[in-house]
């Protein structure tokens, strides 16, 4: 089955519900203002119902948004977000693979730089290490970024850095959450993670052509899933309530450009200070060092302006980790 986009059409259906909240509006104005049967604006009131979009009346009455819907279709965030740069052009699904794999597939296709690609739903979500992302329907928010960065790709391993103290700001902000980042970016509250974020990129030798950043957050999940429940959460599950997703996204693609101008404009020591002060692992934290080669215990002594972490092993040898994972060890 080809995976198309969100038409713009089913889009505009919304805006138009959205901008005539009070009143029944007749099927057959909707159908002649977008431009489609109402066969077709039938078909697309049942598919939003499917997806929890609250519509009252049928065919004959004309229908009515009940409340804003929660979902991440480019007309409702654009509304937030102005012209920021990342997120001017958004690419929205109800169903998709991976919106990572999509990302990498639109940016050889010459997606511009700032380009978003969301999804509702993804059935082959993938986290780091080749791990399975969980992503349920419309409670997450499964989003990546097309970035073309003026950097070597040596440099990309700052812009995962960057990503993290991004989401860590947006979510905090919003939900008002303690929100922690393990290293390299793993997103925490209370020691269980609610966001992930994988990052890819498409170069050749010494020339970067486009960065994904790939981030996962479990926003509305009322329950993780038994295997995850030891160490994932979710934010409603943390603050017993339930968050908007088009709120968490367009703070989430507000701080993305922010810091991105940041790393431009003062370098990798900027985001590398920023990301210290935010994450409980920067210092002194004792952590279990898992790498291809071996796994040890180990205290953390800081973070390198390029991103890398110091460890002092038990054995007092110390190291700088630039790839591989860390847990805490109480
Ligand atoms: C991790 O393992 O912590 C990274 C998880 C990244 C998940 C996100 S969801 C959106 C994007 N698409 C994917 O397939 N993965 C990333």
């Amino acid at each position: 089955m080809a995976v198309v986009s969100t038409e713009r059409r089913i889009d505009k259906m919304i805006r138009l519900l959205v901008k005539n909240p009070t009143v029944l509006v007749p099927g057959p104005k909707i159908a002649a203002q977008i431009g489609v049967t109402r066969a077709a604006v039938g078909f697309w009131v049942k598919m939003l119902r499917e997806l929890g979009v609250e519509i009252k009346g049928h065919v004959g009455s004309g229908y009515q948004l009940m409340k804003i819907p929660d979902i991440l279709v480019p007309s409702l965030l654009q509304d937030e977000l102005g012209e920021t740069e990342i997120g001017r052009v958004i690419v929205h699904y109800f169903r998709i693979n991976s919106t990572n794999t999509e990302a990498l597939y639109l940016a050889q296709q010459g997606a511009k730089h700032g380009t978003v690609v969301v999804a509702e739903e993804q059935t082959q979500g993938r986290g780091r290490h080749g791990r399975i992302w969980y992503s349920e329907k419309s409670s997450g928010i499964y989003l990546s970024v097309i970035l073309r960065p003026p950097f070597p790709p040596s440099a990309a391993p700052i812009l995962t850095l960057m990503a993290g103290v991004a989401a860590r700001e947006a979510l905090s902000a919003v939900t008002g959450l303690d929100v922690d980042i393990r290293w390299p970016n793993d997103l925490l509250v209370k020691g269980k993670k609610v966001a992930g974020i994988l990052t890819e990129m498409s170069a050749e030798l010494g020339r970067l052509h486009a960065v994904v950043l790939g981030i996962g957050i479990n926003v509305n999940h009322r329950e993780m899933p038994a295997e995850l429940k030891p160490l994932a959460t979710s934010l409603r599950i943390e603050s017993r309530k339930s968050w908007s997703r088009v709120q968490i996204c367009v703070a989430l693609l507000k701080e993305f450009t922010r810091y991105y101008h940041l790393l431009l404009e003062n370098g990798s020591a900027a985001i590398a200070d920023r990301w210290a002060a935010a994450s409980s692992y920067a210092n002194g934290k004792r952590v279990r060092v898992v790498t291809s080669a071996a796994e040890c215990l180990a205290t953390t002594v800081g973070l390198e302006p390029n991103g890398g972490l110091r460890v002092r092993y038990d054995d007092s040898r110390e190291e700088t980790l630039v790839a591989g994972e860390v847990t805490e060890v109480k």
